[in-house]
């Protein structure tokens, strides 16, 4: 992958500026000049991921979030797009300068491919961490984004079940892993199996909010019946544990719905039953179906690096915002 840079428009929207602002306080001298690049005859302006912070500083912002945030994609449906949105989601989160650590529960590792991210026997997992003791900052890889760091999925995490069976406390392992990390990330992204497992469960009880990928079919819309069903049942087992959110499992809880095809009548329809069980949790955002993103899983690279304008990612990062409730366009 090829390291991130900004154009001077895509830098002011990140710093939350308009083109000319940015300018305007280049030419006062209140802030950096724009990095510059040859290309032929012609000098091309751009910024990198670091300025960002720079920027931010000189220009007395404060930071976009004042304390770690760990979110877990998780669906009882296959193939909603929890690998596809949230490695892109993480990408996202990276562009607007947050330090990010993505982490793959799967081991088909597709959040691991989606991000571009090479393994081979050696690579540390989740299964080493979890089971075997190893420091959860062994396990760390760098991705081609500077401020985005990824735990991979490996074959291994195929035996974690059995594993983690016998294991004290087995449902607080990842949490007590992420307390030891040494990086002060801004942001953690999980990426779930479509199942009701121990290690999905370790994922739950070490994240603070819940982001549910929907399709907008029947059959999505009774995985999401399951998922809240067991998600009672795990908050009813567990309230006694310590360290428990008192207002349940997650602070928050975000569905949104994937792959929307809004010429569909189907959808539509579906669209208003989502509405009319789960409107509270329910993302305004809805990503399209978009043969961008399907192209660029099978790249092996985040949409948003793909295909940066495309509809597809403009919705992701429409996405970020929402959930976060950053105010930019
Ligand atoms: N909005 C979209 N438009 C077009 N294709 C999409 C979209 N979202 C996801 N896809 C494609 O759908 C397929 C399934 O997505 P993905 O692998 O992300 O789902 P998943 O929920 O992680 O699946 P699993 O439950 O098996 O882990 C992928 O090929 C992906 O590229
Ligand atoms: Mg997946």
């Amino acid at each position: 992958m090829q390291e991130k840079t900004y154009q001077t428009r895509e830098f002011a929207q990140v710093l939350g500026i308009s083109k000319t602002h940015l300018l305007r306080l280049e030419a006062e001298g209140k802030v950096p000049p724009a990095r510059r690049v040859k290309r032929g005859k012609v000098e091309h302006r751009y910024y990198t991921v670091d300025d960002i912070r720079v920027f931010r500083e000189k220009l007395g912002l404060p930071p976009l979030l004042d304390r770690r945030r760990t979110q877990l994609f998780l669906s009882f449906k296959g193939g909603t797009g929890k690998s596809s949105i949230s490695s892109a989601y993480a990408y996202g989160l990276a562009e607007l300068g947050l330090s990010v650590l993505a982490v793959d529960l799967d081991p088909q590792s597709h959040m691991t491919k989606c991000l571009g991210v090479e393994t081979d026997q050696s690579t540390l997992s989740l299964f080493e961490i979890l089971i075997e003791g190893e420091d959860i900052n062994k396990a760390i890889l760098k991705t081609s984004m500077p401020n985005l760091d990824m735990i991979p999925g490996t074959l291994r995490l195929s035996i974690i079940e059995s594993r983690l069976l016998n294991k004290d406390m087995r449902e607080f392992l990842l949490k007590s892993a992420f307390e030891s990390l040494q990086n002060q990330y801004n942001v953690i992204v999980i990426d779930a199996l479509p199942t009701i497992t121990l290690l999905n469960k370790n994922a739950v009880l070490a994240s603070d909010d819940l982001i549910v990928p929907v399709l907008a079919d029947y059959l999505s819309y009774d995985g999401l019946g399951l998922l809240f069903h067991e998600l009672a049942r795990m908050e009813k087992s567990f309230a006694v544990y310590p360290g428990q959110k008192p207002g349940g499992l997650f602070e928050s809880i975000c569905i949104f719905v994937n792959q929307y095809k809004k010429n569909e009548i189907m959808a539509r329809e579906n669209l208003q039953s989502l509405l009319a069980h789960y409107k509270e949790y329910l993302c305004e955002t809805r990503i399209p179906y978009n043969s961008k993103i399907a192209q660029s899983t099978a790249m092996g690279m985040p949409v948003l690096q793909y295909d940066p304008a495309c509809q597809g990612s403009k919705m992701i990062r429409r996405l970020i915002n929402e959930v976060f409730g950053f105010e930019r366009s």
